[in-house]
């Protein structure tokens, strides 16, 4: 029997067990496969409360529990300012918890860690070196140089598909290859887990489509655990194993949805009935049924009569 099932967690929290999604039975031994291997990360009650600069203060996360597995992809998805960034942040060690913890494998987490590598919307590349030199920085950093770094950097290049473009540098490529330049250099030092904070959300929708089966494709091929934080629903749905929906007021987790989706992941499954059952369970819990509407923008009008849209 598994130590931990996903829907546990959140239960406890809610009160009551939602129901799991149906899935092929090969969907399903794939997560009994998950569970079975090790915790890599363990989110143990972890909330976080700011200070504004007028003295209030911010609860941004509230007691936020999780276990991710390891090589398991798990995405988070909440409405903005429900405390994804913070969450992601605590896990690098680039910001403290107030309460609770965060282990990782079995060690409390107090600092940034080579053991984690992190990917962010903007781009980081440092823009005065090469493609080849950004992936070397970090392995330079933690000691590995010369011509081994060189050579293990060509490797994560020619992994994220860039092979060729080793002495360009950042302002000569596009944005999606800008983003797989910062994978290499992220994967670049073996890293447990791979933190990703929408990194794909400044592309347009077809290199961000096409960035999505490289991430598929590359993680299938590396020992890596992920946590990818996004806003876009497809996204979240088609990249993960499990998805985390993250309530706000303070940031919690509201429901751990398992993807009753096959593996491998083609964009053909968008249109499959149980993607499309899964993507309307995360957005009932985005956004409840019930829900206080939206307040309309006021009624200006700048049209002649009669000339009505609808
Ligand atoms: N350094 C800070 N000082 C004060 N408040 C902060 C700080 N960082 C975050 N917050 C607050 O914490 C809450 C969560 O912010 P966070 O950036 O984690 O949200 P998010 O879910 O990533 O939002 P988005 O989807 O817009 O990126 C917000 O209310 C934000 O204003
Ligand atoms: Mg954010």
């Amino acid at each position: 029997m598994p130590d931990h099932h996903p829907a546990t967690e959140s239960d406890r929290a809610a009160g009551e067990k939602p129901p799991a999604l149906p899935m092929p039975p090969e969907v399903r031994a794939r997560f009994d496969r998950i569970y079975q291997r090790p915790v890599v990360f363990d989110v143990q009650n972890l909330s976080r409360t700011f200070i504004s600069p007028q003295g209030q203060s911010i609860q941004a996360l509230g007691g936020v529990d999780f276990k991710v597995h390891r090589r398991e992809l798990i995405t988070v998805i909440g409405p903005s300012g429900c405390g994804k960034s913070t969450l992601i942040r605590i896990i690098a060690g680039l910001e403290s918890a107030s309460g609770g913890q965060m282990l990782l494998d079995g060690q409390p987490v107090t600092g940034p860690g080579a053991d984690r590598g992190m990917v962010f919307q903007g781009y980081t590349l440092f823009p005065w070196l090469s493609v080849k030199k950004n992936v070397m920085f970090g392995l330079e950093s933690t000691g590995r140089g010369g011509a081994a770094a060189e050579r293990e950097a060509l490797q994560w290049i020619d992994m994220v598909g860039l092979d060729g473009f080793a002495d360009h540098y950042p302002h000569q490529l596009s944005g999606g290859m800008k983003q797989r330049v910062a994978i290499a250099r992220a994967l670049a030092n073996k890293p447990r887990i791979l933190l990703m904070d929408e990194p794909f959300g400044a592309l347009d929708a077809q290199t961000r489509a096409e960035m999505q089966d490289y991430l598929l494709q590359i993680w299938r091929n590396v020992d890596v655990t992920i946590l990818f934080i996004t806003h876009d629903l497809d996204e979240a749905i088609y990249l993960a194993d499990r998805v985390l929906v993250l309530g706000r007021n303070p940031g919690h987790v509201k429901e751990i949805v398992e993807v009753p989706v096959p593996r491998p992941r083609t964009p053909e499954q968008m249109f499959d009935p149980r993607f499309t059952r899964v993507k309307q369970r995360v957005e009932h819990l985005i956004h409840p049924p019930g829900e206080a509407p939206k307040k309309p923008l006021p009624v200006i009008r700048m049209t002649a009569v009669g000339d009505e849209v609808f």
